[in-house]
Protein backbone atom coordinates (compact mmCIF):
# COMPACT_ATOMS: atom_id res chain seq x y z
CA UNK A 1 0.00 0.00 0.00
CA UNK A 2 1.25 3.23 -0.80
CA UNK A 3 0.38 6.53 0.16
CA UNK A 4 1.87 10.46 0.71
CA UNK A 5 0.21 9.84 4.47
CA UNK A 6 2.88 8.23 6.82
CA UNK A 7 -0.35 8.19 9.47
CA UNK A 8 -3.13 7.07 7.18
CA UNK A 9 -0.76 3.95 6.16
CA UNK A 10 0.48 2.92 9.68
CA UNK A 11 -3.25 2.92 10.64
CA UNK A 12 -3.91 0.73 7.03
CA UNK A 13 -1.39 -1.93 7.87
CA UNK A 14 -2.65 -1.92 11.37
CA UNK A 15 -5.84 -2.94 10.45
CA UNK A 16 -4.64 -5.14 7.43
CA UNK A 17 -2.43 -7.10 10.34
CA UNK A 18 -5.77 -7.22 12.35
CA UNK A 19 -7.98 -8.77 10.89
CA UNK A 20 -5.79 -10.97 8.59
CA UNK A 21 -2.81 -11.97 10.66
CA UNK A 22 0.01 -13.28 8.83
CA UNK A 23 -0.39 -11.87 5.46
CA UNK A 24 2.07 -10.26 4.05
CA UNK A 25 1.70 -6.77 3.57
CA UNK A 26 4.00 -3.62 2.89
CA UNK A 27 3.52 0.11 2.90
CA UNK A 28 5.60 2.89 1.64
CA UNK A 29 4.94 6.39 1.74
CA UNK A 30 4.62 8.28 -1.83
CA UNK A 31 3.43 10.89 -3.18
CA UNK A 32 1.85 9.78 -6.54
CA UNK A 33 3.12 13.39 -7.83
CA UNK A 34 6.55 12.52 -8.18
CA UNK A 35 7.83 10.29 -10.74
CA UNK A 36 10.91 9.30 -8.90
CA UNK A 37 8.24 7.85 -5.48
CA UNK A 38 6.54 6.30 -7.79
CA UNK A 39 9.06 4.30 -9.85
CA UNK A 40 10.61 3.66 -6.19
CA UNK A 41 7.53 2.15 -4.68
CA UNK A 42 6.75 -0.14 -7.99
CA UNK A 43 9.87 -1.31 -8.51
CA UNK A 44 10.20 -2.03 -4.48
CA UNK A 45 7.48 -4.94 -5.70
CA UNK A 46 10.58 -6.42 -7.80
CA UNK A 47 11.54 -8.51 -5.40
CA UNK A 48 7.63 -9.71 -4.99
CA UNK A 49 7.49 -10.72 -8.41
CA UNK A 50 6.50 -7.41 -9.75
CA UNK A 51 2.83 -6.11 -10.47
CA UNK A 52 -0.13 -7.96 -10.91
CA UNK A 53 -2.59 -5.46 -10.51
CA UNK A 54 -2.22 -1.35 -9.73
CA UNK A 55 -5.10 0.20 -8.49
CA UNK A 56 -4.84 3.70 -9.14
CA UNK A 57 -6.89 5.62 -6.14
CA UNK A 58 -5.19 8.91 -5.07
CA UNK A 59 -7.24 11.52 -5.20
CA UNK A 60 -8.22 15.12 -3.71
CA UNK A 61 -11.12 17.57 -3.96
CA UNK A 62 -9.89 20.88 -2.52
CA UNK A 63 -12.16 22.89 -0.71
CA UNK A 64 -11.02 26.48 -3.05
CA UNK A 65 -12.03 24.70 -6.34
CA UNK A 66 -15.21 25.95 -7.52
CA UNK A 67 -16.50 27.47 -11.21
CA UNK A 68 -14.84 28.50 -13.97
CA UNK A 69 -14.09 32.19 -12.28
CA UNK A 70 -13.25 31.26 -8.76
CA UNK A 71 -11.26 28.38 -9.04
CA UNK A 72 -7.92 29.51 -8.23
CA UNK A 73 -5.56 28.44 -10.73
CA UNK A 74 -3.37 26.92 -8.42
CA UNK A 75 -5.96 24.32 -7.12
CA UNK A 76 -6.11 23.33 -11.05
CA UNK A 77 -2.75 22.66 -11.47
CA UNK A 78 -2.57 20.74 -8.01
CA UNK A 79 -5.60 18.95 -8.47
CA UNK A 80 -4.33 18.09 -12.21
CA UNK A 81 -1.01 17.27 -10.67
CA UNK A 82 -2.39 14.17 -8.05
CA UNK A 83 -5.34 13.15 -9.96
CA UNK A 84 -4.01 13.10 -13.20
CA UNK A 85 -0.88 13.20 -13.43
CA UNK A 86 -0.22 10.74 -10.82
CA UNK A 87 -2.28 8.04 -12.25
CA UNK A 88 -0.15 8.54 -15.80
CA UNK A 89 3.10 7.89 -13.70
CA UNK A 90 0.71 5.15 -11.63
CA UNK A 91 -0.15 3.38 -15.02
CA UNK A 92 3.43 3.83 -16.46
CA UNK A 93 5.63 2.13 -13.68
CA UNK A 94 2.83 -0.76 -13.90
CA UNK A 95 3.21 -1.49 -17.28
CA UNK A 96 7.21 -0.84 -16.89
CA UNK A 97 6.80 -3.44 -14.02
CA UNK A 98 4.57 -5.67 -16.20
CA UNK A 99 7.50 -5.95 -19.20
CA UNK A 100 10.42 -6.21 -16.78
CA UNK A 101 8.67 -9.32 -15.62
CA UNK A 102 6.90 -10.65 -19.11
CA UNK A 103 3.75 -10.61 -17.96
CA UNK A 104 1.28 -11.50 -20.07
CA UNK A 105 -2.01 -10.39 -17.71
CA UNK A 106 -2.19 -7.89 -16.10
CA UNK A 107 -5.31 -5.52 -14.74
CA UNK A 108 -4.85 -1.69 -13.54
CA UNK A 109 -7.88 0.28 -12.29
CA UNK A 110 -7.78 4.03 -12.10
CA UNK A 111 -10.24 5.67 -9.72
CA UNK A 112 -12.59 8.42 -11.82
CA UNK A 113 -16.10 9.43 -10.50
CA UNK A 114 -19.52 9.61 -11.34
CA UNK A 115 -18.95 13.45 -11.85
CA UNK A 116 -16.87 12.77 -15.19
CA UNK A 117 -20.03 11.06 -16.55
CA UNK A 118 -22.75 13.39 -15.42
CA UNK A 119 -22.93 17.34 -14.82
CA UNK A 120 -23.39 18.90 -11.56
CA UNK A 121 -24.74 22.19 -10.68
CA UNK A 122 -22.22 22.59 -7.41
CA UNK A 123 -19.05 22.72 -9.47
CA UNK A 124 -15.57 21.68 -8.58
CA UNK A 125 -14.28 22.16 -12.02
CA UNK A 126 -10.55 21.06 -11.71
CA UNK A 127 -11.58 18.13 -10.31
CA UNK A 128 -13.70 17.24 -12.39
CA UNK A 129 -11.62 17.77 -15.24
CA UNK A 130 -9.34 15.63 -13.74
CA UNK A 131 -11.41 12.78 -13.20
CA UNK A 132 -12.55 13.21 -17.05
CA UNK A 133 -8.67 13.08 -18.03
CA UNK A 134 -8.76 9.96 -15.90
CA UNK A 135 -11.68 8.25 -17.91
CA UNK A 136 -10.02 9.33 -21.20
CA UNK A 137 -5.83 8.20 -20.55
CA UNK A 138 -7.23 4.92 -19.35
CA UNK A 139 -9.45 4.83 -21.92
CA UNK A 140 -6.85 4.88 -24.75
CA UNK A 141 -4.29 2.40 -22.44
CA UNK A 142 -6.54 0.01 -22.38
CA UNK A 143 -6.63 0.10 -26.33
CA UNK A 144 -3.01 0.90 -26.59
CA UNK A 145 -2.08 -2.53 -24.02
CA UNK A 146 -4.89 -4.87 -24.82
CA UNK A 147 -2.73 -7.58 -26.84
CA UNK A 148 0.07 -7.47 -24.28
CA UNK A 149 -3.15 -8.68 -22.05
CA UNK A 150 -2.54 -5.59 -19.34
CA UNK A 151 -6.47 -4.56 -19.00
CA UNK A 152 -6.73 -1.28 -18.02
CA UNK A 153 -10.61 0.07 -16.71
CA UNK A 154 -12.06 3.37 -14.82
CA UNK A 155 -13.82 3.28 -11.40
CA UNK A 156 -16.53 5.36 -10.98
CA UNK A 157 -17.72 6.22 -7.74
CA UNK A 158 -20.94 7.99 -6.61
CA UNK A 159 -20.46 9.96 -3.41
CA UNK A 160 -19.15 7.81 -0.26
CA UNK A 161 -18.55 8.19 2.97
CA UNK A 162 -15.37 8.52 3.42
CA UNK A 163 -13.27 11.49 4.51
CA UNK A 164 -13.13 13.43 1.54
CA UNK A 165 -16.44 14.19 0.74
CA UNK A 166 -18.05 14.04 4.51
CA UNK A 167 -15.70 16.51 5.99
CA UNK A 168 -16.54 18.60 2.78
CA UNK A 169 -20.00 18.60 3.62
CA UNK A 170 -19.36 18.66 7.33
CA UNK A 171 -22.98 19.64 9.17
CA UNK A 172 -23.98 21.29 6.52
CA UNK A 173 -27.88 20.03 6.22
CA UNK A 174 -28.27 22.13 2.80
CA UNK A 175 -25.43 21.03 0.66
CA UNK A 176 -25.88 17.45 2.07
CA UNK A 177 -29.57 17.15 0.87
CA UNK A 178 -28.54 19.15 -2.44
CA UNK A 179 -26.59 15.64 -2.73
CA UNK A 180 -29.17 13.26 -1.33
CA UNK A 181 -32.14 13.50 -3.44
CA UNK A 182 -29.74 12.39 -6.08
CA UNK A 183 -29.04 9.15 -4.53
CA UNK A 184 -31.75 6.36 -5.30
CA UNK A 185 -31.13 4.26 -2.67
CA UNK A 186 -30.99 6.84 -0.52
CA UNK A 187 -27.47 7.02 0.85
CA UNK A 188 -24.16 7.36 0.19
CA UNK A 189 -21.66 4.41 -1.31
CA UNK A 190 -19.23 2.86 1.63
CA UNK A 191 -15.72 2.47 0.55
CA UNK A 192 -16.33 -1.89 1.12
CA UNK A 193 -18.41 -1.03 -2.10
CA UNK A 194 -16.17 0.25 -4.43
CA UNK A 195 -13.13 -2.14 -2.87
CA UNK A 196 -15.57 -5.66 -3.83
CA UNK A 197 -15.48 -4.06 -7.70
CA UNK A 198 -12.00 -3.21 -7.65
CA UNK A 199 -11.36 -6.46 -6.36
CA UNK A 200 -13.47 -7.97 -9.36
CA UNK A 201 -11.70 -5.88 -12.08
CA UNK A 202 -8.54 -7.09 -10.39
CA UNK A 203 -9.12 -10.97 -10.64
CA UNK A 204 -9.25 -12.91 -13.42
CA UNK A 205 -12.90 -13.22 -13.39
CA UNK A 206 -12.97 -9.57 -15.37
CA UNK A 207 -10.37 -11.23 -17.81
CA UNK A 208 -13.03 -10.08 -20.90
CA UNK A 209 -13.60 -6.67 -18.99
CA UNK A 210 -11.82 -3.60 -20.47
CA UNK A 211 -11.57 0.21 -21.32
CA UNK A 212 -14.80 0.74 -19.16
CA UNK A 213 -15.98 2.78 -16.92
CA UNK A 214 -17.23 0.93 -14.58
CA UNK A 215 -19.67 2.88 -12.36
CA UNK A 216 -20.46 1.83 -8.37
CA UNK A 217 -23.29 4.71 -7.82
CA UNK A 218 -26.23 2.90 -6.46
CA UNK A 219 -28.29 3.64 -9.58
CA UNK A 220 -27.64 7.77 -9.73
CA UNK A 221 -26.39 7.88 -13.14
CA UNK A 222 -29.13 6.48 -14.21
CA UNK A 223 -32.06 8.18 -12.50
CA UNK A 224 -34.03 10.90 -13.18
CA UNK A 225 -36.58 10.71 -10.24
CA UNK A 226 -35.64 9.56 -7.49
CA UNK A 227 -37.80 7.54 -4.72
CA UNK A 228 -38.71 8.47 -1.22
CA UNK A 229 -38.98 7.03 2.02
CA UNK A 230 -36.16 4.95 4.39
CA UNK A 231 -33.21 3.40 2.55
CA UNK A 232 -32.93 -0.22 2.84
CA UNK A 233 -30.69 -2.74 3.50
CA UNK A 234 -28.59 -1.28 5.75
CA UNK A 235 -25.28 -0.05 3.97
CA UNK A 236 -22.36 -2.57 4.65
CA UNK A 237 -19.94 -2.39 7.35
CA UNK A 238 -16.47 -1.30 6.07
CA UNK A 239 -13.40 -3.51 7.45
CA UNK A 240 -11.77 -0.13 8.78
CA UNK A 241 -14.68 -0.72 11.50
CA UNK A 242 -14.52 -3.94 12.27
CA UNK A 243 -11.85 -6.06 14.81
CA UNK A 244 -12.53 -9.08 12.70
CA UNK A 245 -13.88 -10.41 9.53
CA UNK A 246 -17.72 -11.71 9.19
CA UNK A 247 -16.85 -15.06 7.79
CA UNK A 248 -14.21 -15.95 10.88
N1 LIG B 1 -15.37 10.28 -1.62
C1 LIG B 1 -16.12 10.40 -2.71
O1 LIG B 1 -17.29 10.80 -2.63
C2 LIG B 1 -15.55 10.02 -4.05
C3 LIG B 1 -16.41 9.95 -5.14
C4 LIG B 1 -15.90 9.63 -6.39
C5 LIG B 1 -14.54 9.38 -6.53
N2 LIG B 1 -13.73 9.46 -5.45
C6 LIG B 1 -12.31 9.20 -5.64
O2 LIG B 1 -11.93 8.06 -4.89
C7 LIG B 1 -10.53 8.13 -4.58
C8 LIG B 1 -10.34 7.88 -3.10
O3 LIG B 1 -11.00 8.92 -2.41
P1 LIG B 1 -11.50 8.80 -0.91
O4 LIG B 1 -12.91 9.19 -0.89
O5 LIG B 1 -11.08 7.49 -0.31
O6 LIG B 1 -10.66 10.02 -0.32
P2 LIG B 1 -9.69 10.11 0.93
O7 LIG B 1 -9.34 11.56 1.05
O8 LIG B 1 -10.30 9.41 2.08
O9 LIG B 1 -8.43 9.28 0.42
C9 LIG B 1 -7.56 9.80 -0.58
C10 LIG B 1 -6.14 9.34 -0.25
O10 LIG B 1 -5.25 9.89 -1.24
C11 LIG B 1 -4.06 10.24 -0.54
N3 LIG B 1 -3.30 11.24 -1.31
C12 LIG B 1 -3.59 12.55 -1.49
N4 LIG B 1 -2.64 13.14 -2.20
C13 LIG B 1 -1.70 12.18 -2.48
C14 LIG B 1 -0.46 12.18 -3.18
N5 LIG B 1 0.02 13.28 -3.76
N6 LIG B 1 0.22 11.02 -3.26
C15 LIG B 1 -0.24 9.90 -2.68
N7 LIG B 1 -1.40 9.83 -2.01
C16 LIG B 1 -2.12 10.97 -1.91
C17 LIG B 1 -4.54 10.79 0.79
O11 LIG B 1 -3.51 10.81 1.77
C18 LIG B 1 -5.67 9.83 1.13
O12 LIG B 1 -5.23 8.72 1.88
C19 LIG B 1 -10.07 9.52 -5.04
O13 LIG B 1 -9.44 9.40 -6.31
C20 LIG B 1 -11.37 10.29 -5.17
O14 LIG B 1 -11.30 11.35 -6.08
C21 LIG B 1 -14.20 9.75 -4.20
Amino acid sequence: MADISADALAKAKAKVDQLVPGKKVEITVCDVTKEAQVKAAVEHLDAWGGVDVMFNNAGIMHALDADAVETPEEIWDLTHNINVKGVWFGCKHAVLSLRRFKKSKGSIINTASVVALVGSATPQLAYTASKGAVLALTRELAIVHAREGFRFNNLCPAPLNTALLQNWLGEDKEKRARREIHFPTGRFGEAIEQANAVLFLASDESSFVNAQDFTVDGGMTKAYVTPEGPSQPPAPVNNAAKDKLDDE
